[in-house]
């Protein structure tokens, strides 16, 4: 049987990274002996210029991905569509109800610094002589970003915007489970994070990560408050292992995590709904960066993001490891090797800047000699 998965390039530098990733994609495919059947579809500006401005998210989008094993998505936006209606801009319209449509609720956003790549960190260099690497769990479906109340009236001729955070103990539990999995197949400590000495969501919170723990014994798990967490991500990265917290606080210290490991256009991300019976999971695969218009179309974006969000689906949803590790391993090596797009790209003694395709090229050559 083969993998189905959709593509759905989307914006920006989406289709230019997407097409490195299918590639690389193939490449595997071939080596590790397994078929893949994909169809690629509209999203984003793309689908909204295709339905002059009707959807960003097209009917015939969802069901094509409800018959597949996976999504791989690239990025959506841009400036072109940031006037139009809320509900139908690129983020609301498409991105957000892809995550609730599927039920991704958990997204696990891996920030790591290649020891190699810690002179592109802002991260003062002594700090993390040995680059690090964090997975940032991120709840995905609830939240403020879907609670209701949501909205915005007039309250003594004063208009009034509000949202709602809130948290079922059941989701918390379900991420914290993902945490807490995801924590015994890395270095064991967790790190839950929230606002328990302000929000009633995150004394809620707290309470079922302590209950929670008792099951993962072999875990060693600690609480930050958010604004705490912000600051040890800079002060000390390589002292953390995994972080898991709710959507908004996920969604800010991700950026944070991104920012910290030198290059946006290095980090992919998986967001997987519930453990099927074969231990794998339905998921949505893309790179943590957005769309980048400001270098769209010039053939110089770093596609290894994206090359990444393969092999995270190649692992969390169709179950060939081995392939996913020998992208990781691929990956590595050309790095190691010098090899830079303009992100990473400081000059320094043994970097070759090059541009999509290059690094592309240079993925596919050292696959052949992967592990
Ligand atoms: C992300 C993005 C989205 C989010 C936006 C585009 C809605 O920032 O994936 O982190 O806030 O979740
Ligand atoms: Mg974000």
């Amino acid at each position: 049987m083969p993998h189905t998965i959709t593509v759905l390039p989307g914006d920006g530098i989406g289709p230019e990274v997407m097409d490195v990733a299918l590639e690389v994609l193939d490449a595997v495919s071939t080596r590790f002996d397994f078929e893949i059947s994909s169809s690629t579809h509209l999203v984003g500006g793309a689908a909204l210029d295709a339905t002059n401005n009707e959807t960003p998210l097209p009917r015939e989008t969802i069901e094509a991905s409800e018959k597949a094993d996976a999504i791989l998505f690239g990025s959506v936006g841009g400036p072109k569509w940031e006037n139009l209606a809320p509900e139908i801009q690129p983020e609301r319209g498409a991105l957000l109800p892809l995550r609730k449509h599927f039920g991704l609720f958990a997204n696990l956003r891996p920030g790591s610094c290649l020891p190699a790549l810690t002179h592109a960190s802002p991260v003062k260099n002594e700090l993390i002589p040995n680059g690090f690497d964090v997975l940032c769990v991120r709840e995905l479906t609830g939240g403020i970003y879907f609670g209701e109340p949501k909205g915005r009236e007039d309250r003594n001729d004063e208009p009034v915007a509000f949202d709602t955070m809130v948290y079922k103990k059941s989701e918390i539990e379900n991420i914290l489970h993902v945490a807490f999995k995801a924590a015994m197949g890395r270095d064991k400590r967790l790190t839950s994070v929230d606002k328990a000495n302000v929000l009633a969501t995150s004394v809620l919170w707290r309470e079922t990560a302590n209950e929670v723990a008792v099951q993962y014994p072999e875990v060693t798990m600690d609480h930050l408050y958010v604004d705490n967490a912000a600051m040890q991500l800079v002060k000390r990265p390589d002292s953390l292992d995994v972080l898991v917290t709710e959507n908004l606080f996920g969604d800010i210290l991700s950026d944070e995590m991104a920012m910290i490991s030198g290059s946006l256009g290095m980090l992919p991300s998986a967001s997987l709904g519930e453990a099927k019976n074969n231990g794998l999971y339905f998921g949505m695969y893309e790179p943590s960066g957005g769309s980048a218009p400001d270098i769209a179309g010039q053939g110089i974006a770093n596609p290894i993001a994206q090359v990444l969000s393969v092999s995270m689906m190649l692992r969390y949803s169709l179950g060939e490891t081995a392939a996913a590790d020998a992208i990781d391993a691929a990956v590595q090596a050309t790095i190691d090797s010098g090899l830079r797009t303009g992100d990473l790209f400081t000059g320094a003694e043994g970097e070759t800047k090059i541009n999509t395709a290059e690094m592309g090229a240079a993925i596919l050559k050292n696959l052949s000699y992967a592990p």
